[in-house]
């Protein structure tokens, strides 16, 4: 249901999280391959892995052929693409993320060659900011010291690098959606968490025109997704064309934190 929504909206581009599969195997990303076959095969849309794609057979690779920082330029559109993470998500209790100080760099770099009339987006499935816990399990192994639900240790770095040259870090793991301004330069810098679309049903449509946003995004529910297609962050971004008016399509987000 979710593609369907997607191609009926029209999108131009669509971004997806991380956490593909609940398990790492091969077979469900397989199988997410073929629910979303039309638009892979449109090249709409661009992934980061998520934790528990690394649990299982490890999927990671087959999500973003295994290099941490990569970029895909689309028309109007530039995005980074952040793998964030770490031998660590091989054990389902140990799903938080790790950036080093060479892909904050990486990442840097990677937003600075953005055309000057494209949207910068950093795709990136951990938060780099603290954020309320959202569960009991959470809240109890935050007090035991464990790492599980913790922020990405450069994760303030890596949006200070961002400042300036990013307009939107999208980022998934936790369930329930956030927004943050981060910063209120001439370029600020947005960042939006996804949430469990699983449990939302719905995702967040953004708009752009020459290199910026249209305002602010807009949910569209997406009803009778069924469970097994579900578990992904995903989120849309139209352009705006001169024939159209105003429609923005961003799915926002199927999530499962571990
Ligand atoms: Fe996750």
């Amino acid at each position: 249901m979710t593609c369907h929504a997607l191609l009926e909206n029209n999108v131009d581009d669509i971004v997806i999280t991380g956490d593909i599969t609940h398990r790492g195997r091969v077979s469900e990303y397989q199988k997410f391959q073929q629910i979303f076959a039309p638009l892979l095969e449109a090249k709409k849309i661009c992934i980061v892995p998520g934790n528990h794609d690394r649990l299982g057979d490890d999927v990671a690779g087959m999500v973003m052929s295994g290099a941490r920082v990569a970029v895909q330029s689309r028309p109007g559109l530039h995005l980074v693409q952040v793998d964030s993470t770490g031998p660590q998500n091989y054990s389902f209790v140990a799903g938080h993320g790790e950036i080093d100080e060479e892909i904050v760099e990486r990442v840097g770099d990677a937003l600075e060659s953005a055309p000057r009339d494209a949207l910068r987006v950093t795709l990136i499935h951990h938060h780099p900011l603290p954020l309320p816990e959202e569960t009991l399990v959470e809240w109890f192994v935050h007090r035991m010291g464990w790492p599980y639900a913790e922020q990405l240790g450069l994760g303030r770095r890596l949006l200070e690098r961002a400042v300036g040259e990013c307009d939107l870090l999208l980022h998934g793991h936790r369930h329930i959606p956030r927004e943050i301004r981060f910063s209120d330069s001439e370029r600020p810098l947005l960042i939006y968490n996804a949430g469990s679309s699983t449990e939302l049903m719905r995702f967040r449509l953004f708009r752009h025109a020459e290199g910026r946003l249209l305002g602010s995004p807009s949910w569209v529910d997406v009803r009778r997704i069924p469970a097994e297609h579900a578990l992904e962050p995903v989120w849309a971004l139209a352009r705006r064309r001169p024939t159209v008016p105003a429609a923005i399509r961003a799915p926002a987000a199927l999530d499962e934190v571990g």
